[in-house]
């Protein structure tokens, strides 16, 4: 194969859109480009430009690379790309979804899972996927939040970018800000790096930002999360059904639940698990937790996205450690496997979903109310091997009470001091 770059040149007949790239263009950038590369080119007009871009990822999405300019791309249409090998995507502008929220909700791509839906299923082996700390993603969320009015899971309201079948691949430098809904899904992917990701999802309205969590992922293992820094309403990052080895290092969070294991158990008799899950090395800036655990109720009730329970399997080997939680604002550590029908109440003894060998701390900080934690297990699956490092010695509560309130939790090792709801 030749080193020279082959530079891809299409005319998009439907559109008149001419790329093009040349050796002298004012394109620097520090990638090592390889194969054919397919410059997208935006429209002068400001028309949609992911006909442009889907066809840059068909052309070069086998051992190429597809590049960005430093300008603005206008996404007014869903984009699919998946099946693409050894290829580098180069992030130097900004990807601006359109408000067009009709066309969104009834066009969204299925995620596969809870009836979520996403703007872009985006897959393929040997990615490198580079935003060089400014390639951002904006999502134009408010429109999103005005019109969700703090309703959960808003039917068709998508996900800004859904990686899937996706293996051995690398996501650096991203900026998502005010992402629509959930800034990242990640589902049916293997041995992924995501790095220096930057998500910032705030709302200027009395409507909250809720559903804008940082990063869900599903049927997946080995995925690393390293330096995000995650501000939004919602789970900072939460593996869902059948999330394995995931790592989450050296990140911030500010205002959102913290890591949230869950939900899950949502699906009336399905087994799923997650297994082996550390987060470490994370501070949490008033977060609700720093990492919590829900599963459905053992009933069935609605279905999902926000209804549903009666689903089978277990957590297991999970820590949160080495963390600094400034103004927690509910309690650090939680428990709770009473998720049932939005309105709904009561069932919380219902889950056969099996939690265990869950460890939280060492840690610093402070919570803003009198709770350290609340662990609230099922009675038809106590909860075994469950840890609180220290008793939380070095976290200060809101006055001088010091609750830890635990149901079903096997044989703690920390002084239970009063029972969970
Ligand atoms: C990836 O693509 C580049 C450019 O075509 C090629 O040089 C390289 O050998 C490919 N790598 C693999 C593992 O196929
Ligand atoms: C992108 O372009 C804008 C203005 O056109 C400029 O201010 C900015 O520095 C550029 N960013 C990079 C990373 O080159
Ligand atoms: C699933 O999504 C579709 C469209 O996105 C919506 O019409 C339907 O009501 C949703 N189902 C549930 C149970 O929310
Ligand atoms: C990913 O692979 C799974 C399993 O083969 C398949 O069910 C799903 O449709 C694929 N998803 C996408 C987005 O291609
Ligand atoms: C996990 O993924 C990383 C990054 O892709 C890779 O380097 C590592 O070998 C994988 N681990 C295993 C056990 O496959
Ligand atoms: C997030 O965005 C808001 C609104 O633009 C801004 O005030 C805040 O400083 C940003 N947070 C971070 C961590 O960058
Ligand atoms: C809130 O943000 C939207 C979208 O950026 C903007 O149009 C609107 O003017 C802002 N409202 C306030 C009160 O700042
Ligand atoms: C929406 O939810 C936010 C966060 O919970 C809350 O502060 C705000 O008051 C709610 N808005 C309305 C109009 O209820
Ligand atoms: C989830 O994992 C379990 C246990 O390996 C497996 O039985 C189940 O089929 C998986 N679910 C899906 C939808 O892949
Ligand atoms: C979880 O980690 C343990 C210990 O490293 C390993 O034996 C087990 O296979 C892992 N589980 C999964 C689902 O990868
Ligand atoms: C409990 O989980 C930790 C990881 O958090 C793991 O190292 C340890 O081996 C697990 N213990 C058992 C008994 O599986
Ligand atoms: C802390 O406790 C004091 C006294 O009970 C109360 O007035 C205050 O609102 C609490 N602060 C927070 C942030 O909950």
């Amino acid at each position: 194969m030749s080193l020279l770059a082959t530079w891809c040149i299409l005319l998009l007949a439907s559109r008149s859109r001419l790329w093009t790239a040349s050796n002298d263009s004012p394109y620097k950038s520090s990638v090592p480009w390889s194969g054919s590369i397919c410059t997208v080119i935006p429209s002068a007009d400001g028309s949609d430009d992911a006909p442009a871009i889907i066809s840059a990822f068909e052309q070069c999405g086998q051992d190429g690379s597809v590049l960005f300019l430093n300008k603005t791309y206008h996404i007014e249409s869903v984009m699919k790309t998946t099946g693409l090998n050894n290829v580098t995507v180069d992030l130097q502008g900004t990807l601006l979804w359109s408000t067009d929220t009709s066309y969104w909700r009834s066009n969204s791509l299925q995620l596969g899972y809870q009836n979520q839906t996403t703007a872009w299923i985006f897959g393929g082996n040997d990615i490198t996927f580079m935003g060089h700390g400014y390639g951002t993603f904006d999502g134009q969320g408010q429109i999103w939040y005005d019109l969700g009015q703090n309703i959960s899971n808003l039917a068709g309201r998508p996900i800004s970018l859904t990686i899937a079948n996706t293996t051995n691949s690398v996501f650096s430098g991203i900026r998502f800000v005010q992402s629509q809904f959930w800034s990242t899904a990640i589902t049916h992917s293997e041995n992924l790096i995501l790095e220096d990701i930057y998500v910032n999802s705030t709302s200027n309205s009395t409507w909250s930002t809720i559903n804008t969590d940082g990063s869900d992922t599903f049927y997946s293992n080995n995925i690393t999360f390293l330096r995000w820094s995650i501000t939004n309403g919602d789970d900072s990052i939460a593996p869902k059904a059948n999330s394995s080895n995931i790592l989450i290092q050296d990140s911030i969070f500010y205002g959102g639940n913290g890591v949230a294991i869950g939900s899950i158990g949502q699906y009336l008799n399905a087994f799923e698990f997650i297994e082996n899950l550390t987060a470490e090395r994370i501070i949490c800036y008033e977060c609700q937790f720093v990492g919590y655990i829900k599963t459905w109720t053992g009933i069935q009730q609605g279905y999902p996205p926000n209804g549903g329970g009666g689903g089978i399997g277990y957590a297991k080997n999970i820590a949160f450690r080495d963390f600094v939680a400034i103004n927690t604002r509910q309690a650090i550590a939680q428990i709770t496997q009473c998720t049932s029908y939005i309105g709904l109440t009561g069932g919380c003894d219902t889950s056969k979903f099996q939690i265990s060998n869950i460890t939280w701390g060492p840690g610093v900080g402070n919570t803003v109310t009198s709770y350290l934690a609340q662990l609230q297990c099922s009675a038809a699956a106590p909860c075994p091997d469950i840890n609180l490092v220290g008793n939380f010695g070095l976290i200060g509560t809101n006055g001088t009470e010091r609750q830890i309130t635990c149901s079903n939790v096997v044989d703690p090792a920390f002084p239970c001091t009063g029972s969970a709801e």
